[in-house]
């Protein structure tokens, strides 16, 4: 059986995971967040690639590389979640379920960070529990695509 391939996407600013913001986005390093992954994908028979950008371009030009040889995405757009319709599109334009994940729990935050533009072109959201909500949005991910009979 082949492997699923899962591109695990993380916007701006989640290079300075660690360092940031522990309080809310806690200690884990970005590298640390993708050994997790990793080990994860391992028990799971998952083949993941990483992808970190500061810039919506480049965000939207990994996406759309992704067409024809990716299965899933495991997206955190960091701040562009909340303003990006460019990446928004982008993601509807490739068609690649895509589950969309945040350390901190956005509804708990300031208003702005209420709403993302990216929800309704994703399977599906994980909000609030760490980099644990890279590992739910992996499990969800592996499910949604089981479901549709892609595994
Ligand atoms: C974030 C939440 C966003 O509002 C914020 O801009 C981030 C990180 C999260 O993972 O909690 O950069 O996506």
């Amino acid at each position: 059986m082949t492997k699923l391939r899962i591109a695990v996407i993380h916007g701006p600013n989640l290079d300075m995971l660690g360092i940031r913001e522990k309080d809310i986005y806690g200690t884990k390093s970005l590298q640390d967040i993708n050994d997790e992954m990793l080990r994860e994908a391992e028990d799971y028979g998952l083949n993941l690639s990483f992808f970190q950008s500061n810039s919506e371009g480049g965000l939207i030009d990994y996406i759309h590389a992704c067409k024809g040889n990716t299965d899933g995405i495991i997206l955190n757009a960091g701040a562009y979640t909340h303003y990006s319709i460019a990446l928004r599109d982008a993601i509807a334009a490739v068609g690649i379920p895509t589950v969309e994940v945040h350390l901190s729990n956005i509804y708990k935050r300031e208003d702005f960070r209420h709403i993302s533009v990216i929800a309704p072109v994703c399977i599906g959201q994980i909000s609030g529990f760490g980099y644990y909500s890279y590992l739910l949005g992996l499990q969800a991910l592996r499910k949604a695509l089981d479901e549709a009979g892609l595994s």
